[in-house]
């Protein structure tokens, strides 16, 4: 039969009855959960990578695809990988890791910043050609392929930098008090920003994706389509 001990009678040390041992696999549990949420919108903007480089594909054999499907496309990398993924690794994750004595300057936080940096600069030049391909600019076409391809090349190398590096670097460097400190902030950048933001842009990877495979099949040419998923079978 189980005893039954009072509250008055609890031990006075939490970690004497386990509760330092359960609150330690709860934190490792939030940070799990952010740092797996992080990985997850990985793998949505390596979809919508994949479509941009189909999408630079249909292009080159002359597909119909207008310039409406580049801007959305544009606003899915400025808005959910840029300002809602790079902005929460930024300003959550980053500013815990220093605050436990993990530099931004040292590797492998600084090489994430920097390509954040570079990305950003990346997507200005391919926003710039995208607006002249909408003004109808028949010059424009190879210079959303170079600046896209740019920034694709970009994104893949450094997503793979952050799931191999960075974020096994977060889970072995944050104490307990850290990771909740990082999950509590997620989730208070999150309502800041739109908790709506991770369903409005999976529906629009999934819109660019349907209206790429349309494109294609009024392409005049064959198609080599690297990257577009379901479009290869
Ligand atoms: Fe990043
Ligand atoms: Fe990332």
């Amino acid at each position: 039969m189980t005893a039954v001990t009072s509250g008055s009678e609890a031990p006075a040390h939490p970690m004497k009855d386990g509760r330092g041992d359960q609150n330690a696999v709860r934190a490792r549990m939030r940070l799990a959960g952010a740092l797996k949420q992080l990985s997850q919108e990985h793998r949505l903007i390596e979809q919508v990578l994949g479509t941009i480089d189909g999408a630079c594909q249909a292009l080159r054999d002359g597909a119909p695809l207008d310039s409406r499907f580049f801007f959305d496309a544009v606003d899915f990398v400025r808005t959910f990988a840029d300002g809602w993924h790079h902005a929460r690794e930024e300003g959550q994750l980053v500013a815990v890791l220093d605050e436990c004595g993990v530099s931004h300057e040292q590797v492998p936080v600084g090489e994430a910043l920097d390509d954040h940096r570079r990305g950003r600069a990346y997507v200005g030049l391919l926003a710039a050609a995208v607006a002249r391909l909408g003004e109808g600019s028949r010059l424009a076409a190879a210079d959303v392929i170079g600046a896209a391809s740019l920034y694709t090349a970009l994104l893949r190398r450094h997503i793979a930098m952050e799931d191999r590096m960075l974020y096994p670097l977060a889970t072995a460097a944050l104490e307990p008090v850290a990771r909740d400190e990082l999950a509590a902030r997620f989730a208070v950048e999150e309502r800041r920003l739109g908790a709506d933001t991770p369903l409005r842009y999976r529906e629009l990877a999934e819109s660019l994706q349907r209206r790429l495979e349309v494109a294609v099949e009024k392409s005049p040419g064959p198609i080599a389509r690297p990257g577009a998923r379901g479009l290869s079978g």
